[in-house]
C-alpha cells in the first residue's frame, strides 16, 4: 500500500476520505475521537502544501438531505482542532463544492457536506455509484483513503474514487492495519477476545473465525443472554435472539472441541425496567428472575473476567459489557477496561461503542495499546473478509 509520503502533493487538490461519523446530541459532538484521529493525515498534507478536501459521512441519511445529519458541526470542530479555518461546502459535488474546492490555497482545508446526502454514494448499482464517483473525483487530483471505520463499505468515496485517481493510504489507515495484523498474523499468546454489545448476530462471523485463533473468548453485554439461554438457563425479559440459539450452541460445542475457553458471566445485574432508576439487584447468571432483564454483568463476573485476562499477551475488546451510559449498569464495562489496563498485554479496543465507553468512563486512552476508530471495519478485518476500501488502496 502506498502511503502519503509516496505522493507529490504540493499545490495539488487532495481528496481525503475520512471517517468523521461522530455521536451528536443536537449539534453538540459528544465524542470527537474520530475527528482527532483524522488529524495526523490532514496536518501532514497541509504541511506539505496540499489543498486538502476532506469528505466523510455522518449517520445514515439514505441519499436524502437531512439537516440533522449535516457535517457543519464537524467542520467547526475540525477547524478548532487544526487551529485554522475549515471551509465548509454546503453540498457534496454541487456548485458549493466546486467553488469551495477551487478557492483553496496551498495548505488550506475544506470539508464537503455529508457524502450520504447523495444516493450514488451508497448505491448498490455500479453505474449509479460510478457516476457519483466521477463527480467526486473531478474535484481533486489525488486521493487519500483514511476513513478506516468505513473501509468495509463498498461505497463510492471508499471504493470507486481511488480507482479513478492516483491514491495512497493515510496515516490512520496505515496505523489501524498495522495493529490488526498483530491480531491476525503475528499474535502473541495467550490471545483473549472480549466481546460485548447488544446483538450476537453482529458478532457471529468474528466468533466463527476466532474459534480457530483465540485461546479464550469472554462474552458480556446484551448478547450474553443468548449464550446463557443456549446453556439451558432462563433469562427473564433480557435481550434474546431466539433465531441464533442453534448457532450459539454449535459455537460452544466447537469451542470445547478446539480447546478454546469460553468465559461467560457468573452473575448479572438484573433490573425491573430499562432505566437508570429501575429497581435492580445482582443475581446468579443461571437464576435471572422471570420479570427482570439483565443490563450488566455482575461484580463476580468482573473479577472472573479480570482473572482470565491477567497473564494474557494479547487482548482484543469489542462491545460494552452493559448499558454503561446508565451509571448503575456501567460497572462491568469499567471492570473490563481496568482489567485490560492491568493485564500488561498488547490491548486493542475496537468499535465506536467501546471506544466511546472508555472515554466516557474517564479512562486515559494512552493506557491502552490501541483504540480503533472502526467498529464494523475492525470486526470484518478479524473475520478475514476482504475490505473494499483496503483492496482499492492496494491496487
Ligand atoms: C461506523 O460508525 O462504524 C462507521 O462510520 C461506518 O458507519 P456505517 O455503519 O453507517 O457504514
Amino acid at each position: 500500500m502506498r502511503t502519503i509520503d509516496d505522493l507529490d502533493v504540493r499545490g495539488r487538490r487532495v481528496l481525503v476520505r475520512a471517517d468523521l461519523n461522530v455521536p451528536l446530541d443536537g449539534d453538540r459532538i459528544t465524542d470527537d475521537g474520530r475527528i482527532r484521529a483524522s488529524l495526523p493525515t490532514i496536518e501532514a498534507l497541509r504541511e506539505r502544501g496540499a489543498r486538502v478536501i476532506v469528505c466523510a459521512h455522518l449517520g445514515r441519511p439514505k441519499g436524502e438531505v437531512k439537516t440533522e445529519f449535516s457535517l457543519a458541526p464537524v467542520a467547526r470542530r475540525l477547524g478548532e482542532l487544526l487551529g485554522t479555518d475549515v471551509a465548509f461546502a454546503s453540498d457534496v459535488v454541487g456548485a458549493s463544492a466546486a467553488e469551495t474546492t477551487a478557492g483553496l490555497a496551498d495548505g488550506q482545508v475544506a470539508l464537503l457536506e455529508n457524502l450520504r446526502f447523495e444516493p450514488g454514494e451508497t448505491s448498490k448499482d455500479d453505474a449509479e455509484r460510478g457516476a457519483f464517483a466521477d463527480r467526486l473525483a473531478a474535484l481533486a487530483e489525488l486521493y487519500v483513503g483514511d476513513g478506516f471505520g468505513a473501509v468495509h463499505r463498498r461505497h463510492a468515496s471508499v471504493y470507486d474514487v481511488p480507482r479513478r485517481l492516483p491514491h495512497a493510504a493515510g496515516k490512520l489507515i496505515a496505523a489501524e492495519v498495522d495493529v490488526l495484523r498483530r491480531l491476525t498474523e503475528d499474535v502473541r499468546r495467550p490471545y483473549a477476545v472480549v466481546l460485548g454489545g447488544s446483538k450476537v448476530s453482529d458478532k457471529l462471523g468474528v466468533i466463527d473465525n476466532l474459534l480457530g485463533k483465540a485461546d479464550r473468548i469472554l462474552i458480556g453485554g446484551g448478547m450474553v443472554f443468548t449464550f446463557l439461554k443456549a446453556q439451558g438457563h432462563e433469562v427473564g425479559k433480557s435481550l434474546l435472539e431466539e433465531d441464533q440459539l442453534d448457532t450459539v450452541t454449535e459455537y460452544l460445542a466447537r469451542a470445547e472441541k478446539a480447546g478454546v475457553e469460553f468465559v461467560l458471566p457468573v452473575d448479572i445485574v438484573a433490573a425491573t425496567a430499562f432505566a437508570a432508576d429501575a429497581e435492580h439487584d445482582v443475581v446468579p447468571a443461571d437464576a435471572i428472575p422471570a420479570d427482570r432483564l439483565g443490563l450488566d454483568i455482575g461484580p463476580a463476573s468482573g473479577r472472573l473476567f479480570a482473572e482470565r485476562l491477567a497473564g494474557t499477551a494479547t487482548i482484543f475488546w469489542n462491545g460494552p459489557m452493559g448499558v454503561f451510559e446508565m451509571e448503575p449498569y456501567a460497572h462491568g464495562t469499567r471492570a473490563v477496561a481496568q482489567a485490560l489496563i492491568d493485564s500488561g498485554a498488547f490491548t486493542v479496543v475496537g468499535g465506536g461503542d467501546s471506544a466511546a465507553a472508555v472515554r466516557t468512563l474517564g479512562f486515559d486512552e494512552s493506557a491502552f495499546s490501541h483504540i480503533s476508530t472502526g467498529g464494523g471495519a475492525s470486526l470484518e478485518y478479524l473475520e478475514g473478509k476482504t475490505l473494499p476500501g483496503l483492496s482499492a488502496l492496494e491496487d
